[in-house]
């Protein structure tokens, strides 16, 4: 089959692959601990569910707009107005089955040859993928651990372009759990107005923040008009499996992305939007108690990975992610992760994953029983042990 040139741009999340290699193991009677993908080990809560059921009974099974149901785009408005402090309109707002066709859709929408795009690096992976697809030049910006993985920002400022047609930014972040603080997202901000450059904002991650506040760029004066914030349900509720995100922008931008929806997806599915309506209005509980358990996990793998020869685990602020310095074995990050998955059993991923700048690093994430996460650390042991006397 000849497929078209662009094919050959379009690049992968390696999460998935590392699932499979770990899934094909287990398959041959190998007893895995994943630590790999990056989702919730909690349930979708109860009432969520229950919404759902409701909505199929109810026949919420057919086409909707494209953009979403009125009241979930009047519930989602509400959400975002309230909790960044701006005026949000549910015309704003654009409903996708799961967050990440917003990222899709945005840089389509925004981007095309010979146009640059402003990334984090180590970053999630579709970031890159995507610039490179529309056929626009990817110029990362590395995430330093001396800065608590904050963008390099005199790097930044230097990086930003006439060409520039969008700047991507996440926090708390995949795969470094560092989280922007106040300062950085003001002259991001400063920078993105000036030059007038749209923002996207990924912040998917942001109620699993342990430390320190949480600072939006849409909250940022004049950034209104200029932001394009992504989030959804798939962390918050637990609900990655049924896909449901959104997109909040500026009017202008989602016409466009909408008609992304009607040439692709057609919309999202009824009942399922629904349940994240309930999802919104309900008891938000289940998510507080959900963030102080991973919170206690994270001190528990931090404090493990510390003691592995070695290794240097940094403790991150946000996400639910451990992104390890494992420099001091002297091995490539893809070949310690493939070792551990070989000799241990333990599924994670390579720094590299996320880009050049995550050499050095693995990326653990601890959204996984304590029970998993100490047998990860216990098995994990021989292989830096084994790394450090040179096998
Ligand atoms: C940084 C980041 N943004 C977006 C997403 C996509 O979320 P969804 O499952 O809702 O598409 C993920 C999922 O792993 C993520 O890590």
């Amino acid at each position: 089959m000849n497929v078209a040139p662009r094919m050959g741009r379009l690049g992968t999340e390696s999460a998935f692959e590392v699932l499979a290699r770990a899934r094909a193991l287990e398959r041959q009677g190998r007893e895995i601990v994943h630590l790999e993908i990056g989702e919730p080990d909690f349930d979708t809560p109860a009432h969520i569910k229950d919404a759902a059921k409701r909505a199929l009974d109810a026949g919420a099974t057919h086409y909707g707009p494209s953009a979403g149901l009125p009241e979930l785009r009047e519930a989602i408005a509400k959400h975002v107005g309230e909790t960044r402090g701006v005026p949000v309109s549910p015309e704003q707002v654009v409903v996708t089955p799961g967050a990440k066709p917003i990222m899709f859709f945005t840089i389509m929408a925004l981007a095309g040859e010979g146009d640059e795009v402003i990334y984090p690096n180590p970053g999630f992976p579709i970031y890159e993928s995507v610039i490179n697809f529309v056929g626009a030049r990817p110029v990362p910006i590395p995430l330093r651990e001396e800065s608590g993985f904050g963008f390099d920002l005199p790097l930044f400022e230097r990086a930003v372009s006439d060409r520039t047609r969008l700047i991507i930014i996440n926090s708390p972040e995949n795969p470094t759990g560092g989280v922007l603080d106040r300062g950085q997202i003001e002259r991001i901000a400063d920078v993105a107005r000036r030059r007038k450059i749209p923002v996207l904002a990924d912040e998917i991650y942001r109620q699993f923040l342990y430390e320190g506040e949480f600072v939006s760029i849409l909250s940022q004066p004049g950034m209104h008009e200029q932001t394009i914030l992504l989030d959804g349900f798939s962390k918050t509720y637990a609900m990655t499996g049924w896909r449901l995100g959104y997109g909040v922008m500026p009017l202008a931008l989602a016409g466009h992305v909408t008609r992304l929806m009607v040439n692709s997806a057609s919309c999202t599915a009824s009942f399922v939007q629904l349940a994240g309506v309930a999802a919104l209005h309900g008891d938000q509980a289940p998510v507080a108690r959900m963030v102080a358990e991973f919170k206690r996990r994270r001190d528990l793998i931090v404090a493990g990975l510390t003691t592995l020869p070695g290794v240097r685990c940094p403790r991150p602020r946000g996400a639910f992610y451990a992104f390890p310095n494992i420099t001091g074995t002297g091995r490539p990050s893809a070949e310690v992760a493939e070792r551990l998955l070989d000799e241990a059993g333990v599924a994670v991923l390579g720094g590299t994953a996320f880009g050049e700048h995550g050499e050095g690093y693995l990326r653990l994430s601890y959204a996984n029983s304590e029970a998993n996460l100490r047998k990860a650390l216990e098995r994990m042991r021989p292989v830096f042990e084994g790394l450090a006397a040179g096998r």
